[in-house]
């Protein structure tokens, strides 16, 4: 039985320890945090991850059962297995990296690294950090790379909540400190995947190519959320532009929305501009995209406020979704965080309802009822099971009846959309 440790059980870690369990392998789990370690071994996890049909908490508890996966809090643990897979992420801390959690890990793989072991990075990571902070760092336990220990890279690129799908069929960049790296870890990572697994020349070419696959998504849906301004004065929905430019076989634009968050688009830029800067390169273009969907939760609140039929201190906002995207529980750097800040700011009183998040802010509800009641507007900010949508008249009942209206940003409503009696829907 093939023995393989996770480092970080994040949103990444253990759906990932888990695909290899299920196909096997005997997998630890190592994680800093102990009451998430602590709830990982009960069974219990928030994550929104299905495989084929069966829910992650199941399967959760099916491999602990088993005796295939197991969690701790002590990385010796983790180090007695002989392949080590790496998920701790570089947060962005007021725009810079900071490499501490991976640094910490780090330090403790090195302690316990023996030869013949691969560790195999999975995080982003800032162009040249493999050779230039991970490579010295496990070398510090006094093994060569590539001649006493194997060091392989493959950036993960999953979406949350297609995690256990995304493991087996989006293809895998993989670069290695020598070959003999590369081809172990192919073999670990063929244990999941079934599609191609793509070799680059050097630790910096896949770095780079990970960091510009989640810049490319910011970037153009920068391009449709500024257009959607354009199109919003000229009397157009830009879901509408969106849907007929797309049918030019050769465009292919994103869908606007409230901004963009989580975890991995907002923090690529992040990653790339410190190497930008000291290699003296201008990514002017990659900033104005950051800012424009930096920028997108104000002018939705800004939205929200023009529709008010009172005055913002008067007047009371349902928010409709507080996860960064669709049918996500994630809320981190959500947009629809920035909407509510804007909103309050305002002086409007804001009730948010999301059945997918854990109750976690102030101004957050248990219901769509408790959102929507006595509210003079709604604004959708993500979609999420659990919240019709389309029963327009709960809305129009539970809203205050003085020119109720519902923006919506998702295009819940569709183009030219629903319609209610006494209900206004406003388009981005
Ligand atoms: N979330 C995604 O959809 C996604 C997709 C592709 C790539 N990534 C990348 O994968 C990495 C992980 O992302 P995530 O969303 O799973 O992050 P996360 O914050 O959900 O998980 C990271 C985990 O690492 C743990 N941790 C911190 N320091 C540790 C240490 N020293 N030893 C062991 N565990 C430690 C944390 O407690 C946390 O549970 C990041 O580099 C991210 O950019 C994430």
């Amino acid at each position: 039985m093939r023995e393989v440790a996770v480092f970080g059980l994040g949103f990444v870690g253990l759906p990932l320890a888990l695909s290899l369990a299920m196909r096997g392998c005997r997998v630890t789990g190592v994680d800093v945090d102990r009451e998430h370690v602590e709830a990982v071994n009960a069974g219990v996890t928030h994550l929104h991850e299905a495989c084929d049909g069966v829910g992650i908490k199941e399967i959760l508890s099916r491999e602990l059962a088993a005796g295939r996966f197991r969690a701790t809090t002590d990385p010796a643990e983790g180090m007695r297995a002989g392949d080590v897979i790496i998920t701790v992420g570089i947060p962005v801390l007021d725009g810079e990296p900071e490499p501490y959690p991976l640094v910490s890990c780090l330090e403790a793989v090195a302690a316990g690294l023996r030869p013949g072991h691969l560790v195999l990075v999975r995080s982003t990571l800032v162009p040249g950090m493999m050779r230039e902070l991970v490579l010295p760092a496990l070398e510090k336990s006094g093994l060569a790379a590539g001649e006493e220990f194997y060091l392989a890279y493959a950036p993960e690129r999953i979406a949350e909540g297609r995690a256990f799908e995304e493991f087996r069929h989006m293809p895998v960049l993989v670069a290695g400190v020598n070959r003999a790296s590369i081809e172990r870890a192919e073999k670990l990572l063929r244990v999941v995947t079934e599609a191609e697994i793509v070799r680059g020349s050097s630790f910096e070419a896949v770095e780079t190519a990970k960091l510009v696959e989640n810049i490319s998504r910011d970037v153009n849906i920068a391009l449709v959320n500024e257009l959607a301004r354009f199109t919003r004065a000229l009397g157009v929905s830009i879901f509408e532009v969106v849907r007929l430019a797309n049918s030019h076989k050769r465009v292919q634009l994103l869908q606007p929305g409230p901004g963009v968050g989580g975890y991995c688009l907002p923090n690529a830029l992040h990653y790339l501009l410190p190497r930008a800067r000291e290699l003296g390169v201008a990514v002017e273009l990659l900033e104005t995209a950051r800012r424009v969907n930096r920028d997108t939760p104000r002018y939705v609140a800004d939205l929200v406020l023009r529709q008010l039929p009172v005055a913002p201190a008067q007047a009371r906002v349902g928010v409709l979704g507080l996860a960064m995207k669709d049918y996500s529980n994630d809320t981190r750097q959500s947009p629809a965080l920035d909407v509510v800040a804007h909103l309050e700011q305002a002086g409007v009183e804001v009730r948010a309802f999301d059945p997918a998040v854990p109750h976690a802010f102030r101004f957050q509800v248990e219901s769509l009822e408790a959102a929507l009641r006595g509210a003079h507007g709604a604004v959708i900010l993500a979609r999420q099971d659990g919240i019709d949508f389309h029963d327009l008249a709960t809305f129009a009942a539970l809203m205050d009846p003085a020119g109720p209206f519902i923006v919506d940003t998702k295009n819940v409503y569709g183009n030219p959309g629903a319609k209610h009696p006494g209900l206004r829907i406003v388009g981005l």
